[in-house]
């Protein structure tokens, strides 16, 4: 069933929104050294546990993503919530309690998935954008800045329209050689603006950008 794009109810301005009022839209990846956001066999087998590690939950409450990827991570998240002891299927191994966390609040956020054939979602707080022209107009009503999860042809398309103001990468030490590229389908050359630069355990780092 395609949903509608809901109004957001009414709410007082939450003080992350911008002073124009706009929300922004905020890419967070985890990637490979050489910009791979998976290898050949369909997922990141570098990243150990997919919770938010960008600092992003108190600042959103709401997510988008490509449908390419959501039904593979409405899977992984409703796995997390209903037997969060079991192993689960990206990574292998039982849910940390920052993948706890995240599953608890993610699955009452709502998700805005662009796609032109996915019709049914298990979350009753999904809905299914035709473009980029409907994530505008999200990014028009009230509320707190929105996440943009993925996948890669998703981001890419919607820098490319320049709906994404800030850019979070979190960059594994690791060169993944084949696999997929997170920029692979982007069409604009675009100056950013480095806001913010972390070392992380393990050699990861993670990097802040503004997006001109
Ligand atoms: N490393 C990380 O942090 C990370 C994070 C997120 C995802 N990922 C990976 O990313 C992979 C998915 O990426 P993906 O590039 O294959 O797919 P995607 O970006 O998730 O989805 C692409 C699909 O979205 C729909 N779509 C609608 N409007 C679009 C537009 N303007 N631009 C692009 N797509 C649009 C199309 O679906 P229709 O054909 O239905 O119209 C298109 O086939 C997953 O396998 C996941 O592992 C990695």
């Amino acid at each position: 069933m395609q949903l509608p794009l809901k109004n957001h109810p009414t709410q007082k301005r939450e003080t992350n929104e911008t002073e124009a009022g706009m929300r922004k839209l905020i890419a967070a990846m985890k990637i490979s050294v050489d910009g791979k956001m998976e290898g050949p066999q369909g997922s990141a087998d570098w990243v150990e546990a997919w919770s938010d590690d960008y600092g992003l939950m108190p600042q959103i409450d709401a997510c988008v993503l490509g449908g390419g990827m959501y039904p593979g991570y409405q899977q992984y998240w409703t796995a997390i919530q209903k037997e969060p002891d079991k192993p689960v299927w990206i990574t292998g191994s039982a849910p940390t309690p920052a993948e706890i966390e995240w599953a608890r609040f993610v699955v009452q956020t709502p998700h805005y998935v662009p796609s032109s054939t996915l019709t049914s979602a298990l979350w009753r707080n999904t809905s299914f954008v035709r473009g980029p022209e409907e994530i505008a107009a999200l990014k028009q009503q009230p509320g707190k800045d929105i996440y943009l999860v993925g996948g890669a042809r998703t981001t890419a398309s919607l820098i490319d329209a320049g709906l994404v103001e800030e850019l979070r990468l979190i960059v594994y030490p690791l060169i993944a050689g084949e696999g997929k590229a997170l920029f692979g389908t982007t069409e604009r050359r675009r100056g950013l603006e480095l806001r913010k630069v972390q070392q992380l355990s393990q050699g990861r780092v993670s990097l802040i950008y503004g997006i001109g």
